[in-house]
């Protein structure tokens, strides 16, 4: 086969592998629209970038000069052979640089396809969270209600008792779960700043575990601590809920009380801060 044979048959072998890579590349899109299926857009996705890959190897070693090259540095000017050489040499490199342009148009459409597919996984993303995160179902005079949704009243619990609680009509809602806890019958002060967050003693927590999650099931009254029975995480109940123990580093959020002019018990507002584990926007 002639130079040029090789060389025309070179450049089509590259113009195939990056078509091939484009559709591959598409074909992984339109699967992953479809819902994905995995094995299917690996095999795609080795395809597109075998094919980008074979393609580039071609370039480099068949269309690309090939060295090493040593030249003598003879006396000029050149002989009539070396120029008839060079000018071999140059004619031989004509199709490649032609075609060069046409390569780079197939390089970008598989390049480009590629690309698209890559943007698809952002749909795995799934929606933004917004400000769920941040906000769980109580909201300032929300009723405090136990599980059965019946109201809790300054009577309910005796001193060491301790009741999960929801806001009034969202019984069902994780993120509102609480732990009641009445560490005293006088009003109790629990940090700086919280004067009158726990009336008649009453403290409110998040029942949501701040290191992973699980809800901090348990009471001791003894040393009045709240205990994590997933990895062992303890609280002091009587401090704001400080860590005392264990993997978790935060505080649970703790949830402002008040006592209406009935004695039943409600939230003053929302718990100050994000309930639950860390997450990545947080900010604190
Ligand atoms: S989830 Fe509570 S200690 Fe790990």
């Amino acid at each position: 086969m002639s130079a040029p044979d090789r060389e025309r048959r070179a450049v089509n072998q590259v113009a195939v592998a990056f078509g091939v890579s484009a559709l591959a590349s598409l074909g992984l899109a339109a699967v992953y629209w479809q819902g994905g299926q995995n094995q299917v857009e690996g095999v795609l996705l080795a395809i597109a970038l075998g094919g980008l890959g074979y393609g580039f190897v071609v370039v480099a070693r068949r269309l690309l000069p090939q060295g090493p090259y040593t030249e003598e540095r003879d006396v000029l000017p050149s002989s009539e052979g070396q120029v008839a050489a060079f000018e071999t040499d140059l004619e031989r490199g004509e199709g490649w640089l032609a075609r060069r342009g046409f390569l780079l148009k197939m390089l970008g459409v598989a390049a480009g396809a590629l690309g698209v597919a890559a943007l698809f996984p952002l749909r795995s993303l799934g929606p933004n969270p917004g400000n769920s995160l941040r906000r769980t179902k109580w909201r300032r005079g929300s009723l405090v209600v136990d599980e059965q949704g019946e109201p809790v009243r300054v009577r309910t619990l005796e001193v060491g008792g301790v009741l999960t609680v929801f806001p009034e009509g969202h019984l069902e809602r994780e993120d509102s779960q609480t732990l009641l806890i009445r560490i005293s019958d006088e009003n109790v002060v629990t940090r700086k700043g919280r004067e009158d967050w726990a009336p008649e003693g009453y403290v409110a927590y998040s029942k949501v575990c701040t290191h992973a999650g699980c809800p901090v099931g348990l009471y001791q009254q003894d040393v009045k601590r709240l205990l994590c029975p997933c990895h062992q995480s303890s609280f002091d109940a009587v401090e704001g809920a400080r860590p005392m123990f264990g993997p978790a580093t935060r505080s649970l959020p703790q949830l402002p009380l008040m006592v209406d002019d009935n004695g039943l018990l409600r939230a003053q507002d929302d718990y100050d801060e994000p309930i639950g584990p860390g997450f990545w926007d947080r900010g604190r």
